[in-house]
Order: structure tokens, then sequence, then C-alpha cells
């Protein structure tokens, strides 16, 4: 029987497929949180196993927070090769590490860099990104929280929109609707909000989708 945490995971996946498929340009994404915690590693993964479960997509998950990497260990590959190799050897392919999912992918962080914004805004990383969306049909970048540092804006000027992952009882007004505002003013639309951890109906984890553009 699927529990209920499962049955919000996907009714978020298909929300998701929903909206791209009324939108085939748009396949990659950036996820993110206002600070460090509030889930956006644990949602991205979760979500990205049931998308590539009950679609038939072929589905990346990249690991786009070089400052605290955490895709790696939740899908026990190595951090490296990853994506700053990847820019300075020039071997995306050999970054692409395949999980026990056959349609699901994920493209670790890599070595430590010194400029992760840098990184993001250079064209090494958009030539990756146009080479990454001709090999998948979505991809899901994590990222660092958008009020600890600027990466996730850099990394998120060149994808498609976002998702804002907030924690339920943790998440401060004030910083969604700053989130909110620093992605608009970047020009990255807000597809969806997560809220992670809402513990009236379900214990450990519950989830709500709502478009923000409505
Ligand atoms: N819905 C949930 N139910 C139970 N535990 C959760 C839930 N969401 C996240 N956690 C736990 O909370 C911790 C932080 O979650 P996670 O690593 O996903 O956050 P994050 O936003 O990626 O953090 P960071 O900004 O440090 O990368 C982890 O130990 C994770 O297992
Ligand atoms: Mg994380």
């Amino acid at each position: 029987m699927v529990s209920p945490v499962e049955r919000e995971l996907q009714n978020l996946a298909t929300q998701f497929l929903l909206h791209i498929a009324e939108r085939p340009e748009q396949k990659a994404f950036l996820v993110t949180c206002p600070r460090a915690g509030e889930g956006t590693t644990t949602i991205l993964s979760r979500v990205g196993l049931a998308l590539a479960e009950i679609s038939r997509l072929s589905v990346l998950l990249a690991d786009g927070n070089l400052r605290s990497p955490e895709m790696h260990a939740v899908w026990g590959v190595p951090l490296s090769p990853g994506i700053s190799d990847a820019l300075v050897e020039g071997n995306l392919e050999a970054a692409i590490q395949r999980t026990r999912c056959p349609s699901l992918s994920l493209l670790p962080a890599g070595n430590p860099c010194a400029n992760p914004m840098e990184l993001f805004l250079s064209q090494g990383f958009k030539d990756a990104v146009v080479r990454l969306r001709q090999k998948f049909d979505l991809i899901l970048f994590d990222s660092a929280p958008l009020l600890v540092c600027k990466d996730a804006l850099a990394l998120g000027s060149g994808l498609d929109g976002a998702v804002l992952v907030v924690r339920s009882r943790f998440t401060v007004r004030r910083s969604t609707q700053r989130c909110l505002e620093m992605l608009s003013d970047r020009g990255i639309p807000v597809h969806a909000a997560v809220l992670n951890r809402k513990r009236r109906q379900v214990p450990k984890l519950f989830m709500t989708l709502f478009n923000l553009q409505e």
C-alpha cells in the first residue's frame, strides 16, 4: 500500500509532469530554500525518484550546492568527479553517475571550488547545461540556500525556473517573501513551493505544491 508520504511525493511529481508537458521547452529547474536545513536535498531526491518512476522521462539530479554538497551522500556515490571537475577537465559525461533507478542519473558537485558563483556564471557551465538539456528530459539542480549566498541566483538565472522549499514551523514568512523577491528580481520564475515537514496530518513529511503564479 502506498503511504501518505509517498502519495504526496507522487502528487508533487505528477503536478511537475503536467507543468512540463504543457511547456516542453522547460526542462532545467533550480530547487532552493531560504536557509540551510529546510529540506532541499531531501525533497529534490525524493521527488526526482518519484518523477523517474512514474514517467518515461530520463531525469538528472545535479548537485549545485558546491558549498555544502550532500546529494552524492544521499545516493551513495563519490563526490568526484562532478560538476566542478567536469568544467576543469572538459569531460561532463564521466561525471554523470547511474543510480539504482535506470532512468535517474546523478551529477555530483565535484571537488570543492574556490568561487561557485563565478563557476555558475561561466561560459563553460552554460555550455554544460546546453549539453545536459540535450541528454536528459528533466534536470533538477540542488543549490545553496538563497539567504546564505548568491550561488543559487547565479545558477538559477541560466535555468527555466525554480521550486522553493520551505520548512513548516521553521521558515519565517519574511524569509520566504525575501526569497520570492530575489528570484523575481533576477527574472527566475517560481513555479512551485513545497512546504516540508508539515506535522498536522502526517508526522514526518507532508508537502504541498501550489502555483504561485496563479
Ligand atoms: N520531511 C522530512 N522528514 C524528516 N526529516 C527530514 C525531512 N526533510 C528533511 N529532513 C532531514 O533534515 C535534515 C536537513 O534536510 P536536507 O539536507 O534535505 O536540507 P537542505 O535544505 O538540503 O540543507 P542544506 O542547506 O544544509 O543543504 C536532513 O537530516 C534530512 O534527512
Ligand atoms: Mg542540501
